[in-house]
């Protein structure tokens, strides 16, 4: 019995050696230690052998499974370091080799413009409010005293989605929705996309405005004027000159245009300003008593301004951006002058 022990110890000896796989490792490690083995077998014989000899035989028979399992852990071992030290030459780290470089995205200028803007606001008092861009009639027009034949209503000016539901043409639907909301004192900005059907260099269906809204006891066309002349040059610098012209917006009275001395001739007349020295920024005036009085606020006791600025126009001559419809085509080569 003890020879074929032996036996048995170099057969599983010579096997391990030329194990070259887990697998293989889990078989010769059942043919020989496991329940079933080659070992386990003789394991049962012990109980032929006499008393006496069956502690000896037992003894050599455990050392043997202690030494094939030694083996077998041994050459499994082996066998994963093979396979790692194959794997690390199959994936051999060039660590000389240059980095590839990774693009940083920028801004886009108008969310710069945005941003700043939003900013130069907030230091004097603001907050910033939000308002839909899908919105209906009665935000976008009626409740800011637009008339049903105005012919910013028509088609071919808005973009309607179904009847009473439309792309709003303007971010002044804003303070409708806040003075719905809000008793006075009201102090806000919003700036938001807004749509109409026009396209050319100077106008794109979609652009961007900042609108702000105040209403308080007291407030006058000449703190409207003021602010106006604080947000130019801090936006534009100190030397920039703003000024209004009459104009008419349903909403307001008076209203007016606001033009800034052109940032490219300062005022001598080029081709930015076509001749005129002057850039158009936006709209304002004061909240008209009527758009008040639809929305509850008390128009004795109240008075407030607006105004409305194109962000995208600001931008263009912030950046000296020739064309706007550039804002939108979202060229790489264009976008990355601004980081
Ligand atoms: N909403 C006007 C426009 O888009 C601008 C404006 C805003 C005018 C606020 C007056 C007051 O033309």
């Amino acid at each position: 019995m003890k020879e074929e022990i032996t036996r048995v110890l170099e057969a599983a000896r010579s096997e391990i050696k030329k194990a070259d796989s887990m697998h293989e490792i889990m078989q010769l490690k059942s043919r020989y230690i496991g329940k079933k083995s080659i070992l386990n077998g003789l394991m049962q014989k012990l109980g032929t052998l006499t008393k006496e000899e069956r502690p000896a035989f037992g003894k050599i028979l455990n050392e043997a499974k202690v030494r094939i399992s030694e083996l077998l852990l041994q050459r499994d071992q082996e066998i994963k370091n093979l396979k790692y030290k194959k794997t690390l030459k199959k994936e051999v780290l060039d660590l000389t080799m240059p980095g590839r470089k990774r693009e940083i995205g920028t801004l886009h200028p108008i969310t710069k413009v945005w941003h700043e803007i939003e900013d130069i606001f907030i230091s004097m008092g603001f907050e910033v409010a939000e308002g839909p861009d899908i919105e209906d009639e009665f935000h976008n027009f009626d409740a800011l005293n637009t008339p049903h034949d105005h012919p910013a209503r028509d088609l071919s000016d808005t973009f309607y989605i179904e009847d009473d539901v439309l792309l709003r043409t303007q971010t002044s639907t804003v303070q409708v929705r806040v003075m719905e909301n809000h008793k006075p004192p009201i102090k806000i900005i919003s700036p938001g996309s807004c749509y109409r059907n026009e396209n050319d260099a100077s106008h794109s269906p979609m652009f961007h405005q900042v609108e702000a809204l105040i209403v308080d006891e007291g407030v006058t066309f000449a703190d409207l004027r003021d602010m106006m002349n604080i947000f130019v040059k801090k936006m534009f610098g100190e030397n920039i000159e703003s000024r209004f012209r009459p104009h008419y917006f349903p909403f307001t009275e008076p209203s007016a245009e606001m033009d800034i001395i052109c940032v490219k001739c300062l005022g001598k007349g080029c081709n930015l300003c076509r001749g005129t020295g002057w850039l158009e920024l936006g709209g304002a005036g004061m909240v008209d008593p009527n758009v008040f009085d639809m929305l509850g606020i008390n128009s004795e006791k109240y008075t407030g301004y607006a105004f409305g600025l194109g962000i995208d126009r600001i931008a263009m001559l912030k950046y000296k951006i020739p064309d706007m419809r550039l804002l939108f085509e979202n060229d790489i080569r264009f976008l990355q002058q601004f980081k």
